[in-house]
């Protein structure tokens, strides 16, 4: 069964981290450095939050911040040669840019992903180097949003920093090729969970702290890639008029949790699991059949939690989902978008337009370049 989040597991490991190599002490620098009156100085946290370590086992961007930053650029590139060994200077472009005191990168981070012909190109037994499957729910998906040989997730408070953080570091691999790329925002929230384009409390049931991370998201076994992670990335169009012409019970219905308040329809408030048993007194399941929290659980597709970080999108009158998930095992997302497919009526106002499975490189150094330990033996 899926345990319970230990908030203060999560604030203990985030006190640790932030001792850890930032910019922050960058930032108090340049602002003493430039002679700003010290009344200006004393203000509180600037608007682009606390700095978040960008080096470590993992990347940052992936779990940390635990809570999201509030805005994302999204992009997939392909590279002119599949070879790993080109990504290293994006990890040292990533950190002269967040020592750039001409820029307040704040709480910035950019999570660095390769592709299946990446990955493949090492070992084609490594995780990673297994494209996605074709899904039912694949139809409307041009060819050139399939899958990428890049993926990076910029996040940030401030949105102004992401797109010259993104292309500094494109500019860092040679011959890099732009597929697309999509802003995202989150609403305001606490602990992961916001609001979805459709208003519904999202981001519940994810892993959280060490040891859920550990079980769940983090590789491990091969040390080629421990400390990395499999992404699945979606750009999902959501048809929110239509959804929002239905009562309101009737959208419930069909994501098994209260529009209001996040409850699961099964009782509980917010933070609890949906029951998959519980009945009414007719003999229906408190939690629809066809419900999206039914659908999607892992008790019902045998898979393991995934780490959902999705952002919401607008452009013109389209609203979206930019998807992501992160898992240990690919399989993890593909028996639940199966199951999805299959029997989630929520998915019938959901439209793919774009996807992909990324290998989240292990974490990096000064001393431990990005995507150097895939190239060490196996
Ligand atoms: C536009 C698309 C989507 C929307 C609006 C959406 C919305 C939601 C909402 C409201 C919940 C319940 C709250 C929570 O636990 O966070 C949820 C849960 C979940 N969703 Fe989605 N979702 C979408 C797409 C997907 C996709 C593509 C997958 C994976 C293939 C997925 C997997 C899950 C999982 C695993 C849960 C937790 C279920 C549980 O254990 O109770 N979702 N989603």
């Amino acid at each position: 069964m899926v345990s319970r989040p230990s908030r203060r597991r999560l604030l203990t490991g985030l006190a640790i981290g932030a001792g850890g190599m930032t910019a922050g002490g960058l930032i108090g620098g340049s602002v003493a450095g430039r002679g700003v009156e010290p009344a200006v100085a004393a203000q509180p946290a600037p608007a682009g939050g606390s700095p978040v370590p960008a080096t470590g086992d993992h990347q940052a961007g992936i779990a940390t911040p635990a809570d999201p930053q509030p805005y994302s650029l999204t992009v997939v590139a392909d590279v002119a040669s599949p070879d790993v060994s080109t990504f290293a200077p994006v990890g040292d472009r990533l950190l002269e840019f967040l020592a750039d005191a001409s820029y307040d990168t704040g709480d910035l981070t950019v999570a660095v992903g390769v592709g299946p012909r990446v990955v493949a190109g090492i070992d084609g037994e490594l995780p990673g180097a297994e494209p996605l499957p074709e899904f039912v729910s694949d139809a409307e998906l041009a060819t050139d949003r399939v899958g990428g040989d890049v993926l990076m997730i910029a996040s940030a408070s401030d949105p102004a920093v992401l797109p010259p953080a993104v292309d500094a570091l494109l500019d860092a691999l040679p011959g890099s090729t732009q597929r697309w790329r999509q802003f995202g925002f989150r609403g305001p929230g606490r602990d992961g969970i916001v609001r979805n384009p459709f208003g519904f409390h999202d981001g519940i049931i994810v892993p959280r702290g060490a040891d859920e991370l550990a079980e769940h998201v983090w590789l491990r076994d091969d040390p080629r890639v421990a400390g990395g992670t499999v992404a699945v990335v979606r750009r999902l169009r959501t048809d929110v008029a239509a959804f929002n012409r239905l009562a309101v019970d009737e959208q419930e219905a069909m994501v098994g949790r209260h529009k209001a308040d996040g409850a699961p329809m099964s009782g509980g408030s917010l933070r609890d699991e949906v029951s998959l048993t519980a009945k009414t007194a007719d003999g229906q399941y408190l939690t629809p059949l066809g419900s999206h929290s039914r659908s999607a659980h892992p008790a019902l597709t045998g898979s393991a939690l995934m780490l959902r970080r999705g952002y919401a999108y607008a452009e013109g009158d389209e609203v979206g989902l930019m998807f992501v998930c992160f898992q240990r095992d690919l399989r993890t997302f593909v028996v639940t978008q199966q199951r999805l497919d299959e029997q989630d009526r929520m998915m019938e106002y959901v439209t793919a337009t774009a996807s992909g499975t990324f290998l989240m490189l292990p974490g990096f150094d000064r001393d431990r370049p990005l995507g150097s330990t895939l190239l060490t033996p196996a």
